[in-house]
């Protein structure tokens, strides 16, 4: 299949299109035939930084984590997706490829509404923003938020999330 990788740190020239062997899966993922995916500052970091790139990357030189399309076979443990399930999720790497093997949880079904190249840029900054007000913040209806960045990339989502929940936004 082909990717986009890098097999050395440093600015975006680094990044090479190459012909890779087609990943295979574990009991617990899916292979996922990529539609879209997108840019998030991290993908920077690890493709720039080698210290950043072995704390936290699957082992991939493959860029790209956040990811959206259709599902092509799953694992024997995998239960709630099957084959032609529209799907969208963040992996650590690997993203920008045909394909992706990746942990059935760490993707979701598509909302039918969105285009793979919308879906494919919600993941990571969606989930900052959901984890920061849900599990950190314990968001709840009587709240009072106050979203400071609102007008970022985080802080979009941020607001909506946080006005899904029923609090007071500001
Ligand atoms: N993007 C990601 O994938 C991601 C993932 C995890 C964590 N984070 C973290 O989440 C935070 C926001 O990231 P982002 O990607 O949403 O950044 P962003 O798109 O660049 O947005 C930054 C926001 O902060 C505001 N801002 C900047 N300087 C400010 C200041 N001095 N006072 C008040 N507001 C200020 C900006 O306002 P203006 O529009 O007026 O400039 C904008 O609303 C960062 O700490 C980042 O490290 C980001």
């Amino acid at each position: 299949m082909k990717a986009i990788e890098y097999r050395k740190h440093g600015a975006p020239d680094v990044l090479e299109l190459n012909e890779v062997e087609k990943p295979t899966i574990k009991d617990n993922e899916v292979l996922v035939k990529v539609y879209a995916s997108s840019v998030n500052p991290v993908d920077v970091l690890m493709r720039s930084s080698r210290v950043l790139s072995f704390l936290v990357s699957r082992g991939t030189k493959i860029t790209g984590s956040d990811l959206s399309g259709k599902i092509e076979s799953v694992g024997r443990d995998v239960k709630s997706l099957k084959k032609d399930d529209e799907v969208y999720g963040f992996g650590q790497g690997g993203a920008t490829a045909e394909y992706v093997a990746i942990s059935e949880k760490k993707v979701a079904i598509k909302p039918a509404n969105m285009t793979f190249e919308q879906a494919a840029a919600v993941p990571l900054t969606a989930l900052t923003a959901l984890q920061a007000l849900r599990d950190k913040g314990k968001i709840r209806p009587s709240l009072n938020v106050l979203i400071i960045g609102s007008s970022g990339v985080v802080g979009t989502f941020a607001v909506q999330i946080a006005k899904s929940f029923g609090a007071e936004v500001t």
